[in-house]
């Protein structure tokens, strides 16, 4: 395995991601998401004449509404050459009316003159915007230093990520997570935005959204195992120097991830790490997700056709999802939150041990 060298700093590592997200296999092997275990029970009644062309995705994100129960998670952001790839992402997402996420805005903490590669808005002000910063920055950072820092790209919301496994597996990176709980307490609390706490792919479980649950935190994004695999990415970064490879298939599969934290925190919750076809987002809400979160599909959808390739691949998956609603006889995302499902296999028995039985299946409405 060799890699170019390295460019240093928190800006340039941005642009290897991208690079190795894109030019690599860094998605999960063994593991998935297991919403393969999941099976949805199509209402009773027939399907309307008109199928997939007249049924409503519109629902609702955190009090503003959005086309579909769908957002792009944050990615990139922290350099000149990755500036294009947010831009495209806000030119897609504006056409298909629902929201976006930038990646952490901690390269723009420490260089200022970078704000602009966040800036989304100046070209695409209808945008609804997540903006985003690692658990242990929200540490070092003030709330008004963070405040700022959302102002100047004039986000909507907060995206605070924890990813113990990926700083773990990193090259340099940052394990101090001691105070991590009060620090994203403390930003939720005196913030003016609503905060949401996102895992990058080992999935966020039923103990810690019961911390997060006594907090002023309003969302839990999943970022469960089954997609893009982050300790995969830093392994590769490092080259054969780093001898975490047992790690390599860590993580809580999205789907068990959901559950878990719909046992214990009553908040927004959303369903991110391998949502890779309307089959999936269907089942995620199905199973109590309010949204789900999409990140490599929509990075390589820019890459291959800039903003307009974004909007294209959004309006394919949100057909998708038509498609399946068409088949469960829902006609709005109302009816598919309350159509009726079955676990089965490795979910199944996740679920026995971990959320009891109350979860594992549910009766159609
Ligand atoms: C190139 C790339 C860069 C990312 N950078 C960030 C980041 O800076 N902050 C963050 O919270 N998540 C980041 N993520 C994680 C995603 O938001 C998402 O949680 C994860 O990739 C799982 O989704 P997926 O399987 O659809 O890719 C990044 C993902 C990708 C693909």
């Amino acid at each position: 395995m060799s890699l170019p060298a390295l460019i240093p700093g928190t800006a340039s590592r941005k642009v290897e991601h991208v690079k190795v997200v894109l030019g690599t296999d860094v998605q999960f092997r063994k593991k998935t998401t297991m919403f393969e275990d999941v099976r949805l029970i199509p209402k009773g009644g027939t399907h309307s004449g008109d199928f997939a062309y007249t049924i409503d995705t519109n629902t609702d994100f955190l009090g503003r509404k959005i086309a579909a129960p769908i957002f792009v998670s944050g990615m990139t952001g922290g350099h000149d050459k990755v500036a294009k790839i947010n831009m495209d992402i806000a030119g897609g997402v504006s056409e298909v009316g629902i929201p976006m996420g930038v990646g952490s805005q901690r390269a723009m903490m420490e260089h200022p003159e970078l704000a602009y590669t966040y800036d989304v808005k100046k070209e695409h002000k209808d945008v609804i915007l997540l903006g985003n910063i690692g658990a242990s920055h929200a540490m070092v950072y003030s709330v008004k230093q963070i405040k700022e820092m959302l102002d100047k790209v004039d986000a909507d919301f907060l995206c605070i990520h924890t990813n113990p496994g990926q700083e773990a597996a990193q090259v340099g990176g940052d394990i101090k997570y001691k105070g991590a709980l009060k620090a994203i307490s403390d930003v939720a609390e005196n913030i003016d935005r609503k905060v949401i706490v996102k895992e990058v792919g080992n999935g966020i479980s039923k103990e810690v959204a019961a911390m997060l649950a006594k907090t002023k935190v309003a969302g839990i994004d999943t970022g469960g195992a089954g997609g893009t695999n982050w300790i995969a990415v830093e392994l590769y970064r490092a080259g054969g120097t780093r001898s975490m490879d047992i790690y390599r298939d860590w993580g809580l599969p999205t789907a068990g991830s959901l559950l878990e934290v719909k046992s214990a925190f009553d908040g927004f919750v959303t369903a991110t790490g391998g949502i890779r076809t309307g089959v999936d987002i269907a089942k995620a809400i199905a199973l109590g997700a309010d949204a789900c979160g999409l990140a490599y599909p929509v990075l390589k959808a820019q890459s291959r056709g800039g903003a307009k390739g974004v909007a294209d691949y959004l309006r394919h998956i949100i057909m998708e999802l038509k498609v399946e609603m068409a088949r469960l006889n829902c006609k709005d995302i109302n009816e598919l939150r309350g159509v009726g499902y079955t676990t089965h296999g490795q979910l199944k028995h996740l679920l026995e041990q971990r959320v009891g039985r109350s979860l594992l299946q549910r009766e159609p409405a």
